[in-house]
């Protein structure tokens, strides 16, 4: 096998990613939802991921409350740990689509430089960018979880949006403008852009 650093070998395995995919009868994508806190990536996400289930299909939801109860518990949102957060997070979304599975993300990865990097780490054919935009002051109004009352009480530091900055995506493959479209528009819109990856060939 191919010599790696610190003494690894790279297992290779019996099963190639397209037999993984035939079993399926999918390909293995990455939807990669990026936005301020409040914005709707998880509820737009949750509803993505059951029509994906309704019409037979192989989908997981990565969300970032999730995944930072668990996996990156260890990790707060300095710069630094977001960015350990993300670098984590595409490895993780790397094996679910290496496994040919569909891959909802939902992190507010606010740092263009670790987007791109998911981007070229996954490989573009089988990565979906979209970028949930809501403004912030309509986060605010929102603020289902209390957490911007809290931010601007100064109760939460590094709060996105407030204490600690968001980069919007400049070349998203969609944008949902979430004042415009009601969560099952906005589902559908994510559907339709990644119908051509939902063909199995
Ligand atoms: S990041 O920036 O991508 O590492 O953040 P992410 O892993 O997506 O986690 C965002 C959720 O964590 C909660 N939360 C905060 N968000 C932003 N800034 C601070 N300081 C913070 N503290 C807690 C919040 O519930 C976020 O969830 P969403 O769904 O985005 O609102
Ligand atoms: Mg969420």
């Amino acid at each position: 096998g191919n010599p790696c650093p610190n003494n690894l070998t790279w297992a290779e395995g019996k099963v190639s990613y397209d037999e993984r995919c035939k079993n399926l009868n999918q390909h293995g994508l990455v939807l990669w939802l990026t936005g301020l806190s409040g914005a709707g990536k998880t509820t737009i996400a949750v509803e993505v991921e059951k029509e994906l289930i309704k019409r037979g299909k192989s989908v997981y939801r990565l969300d970032g409350d999730n995944i930072r109860l668990g996996l990156n518990s260890d990790l707060g949102f300095s710069e630094a740990e977001r960015n350990e957060n993300i670098r984590r997070i595409v490895e993780v979304a790397a094996l679910f689509k290496d496994a040919g599975i569909i891959t909802l993300v939902c992190f507010i990865a606010p740092f263009r430089k670790m987007r791109e990097y998911a981007r070229k780490k996954i490989g573009s054919d089988n990565f979906v960018e979209i970028y949930v935009k809501t403004d912030l002051k309509t986060c605010i109004a929102r603020d289902p979880k209390g957490l911007y009352r809290k931010a601007l009480n100064h109760e939460i530091r590094e709060f996105t949006g407030i204490t600690s900055p968001y980069e919007e995506p400049d070349h998203p493959d969609l944008v949902i403008d979430t004042e415009r479209f009601s969560v099952s528009e906005a589902a559908q819109k994510i559907l339709q852009k990644m119908s051509p990856f939902l063909k199995y060939v």
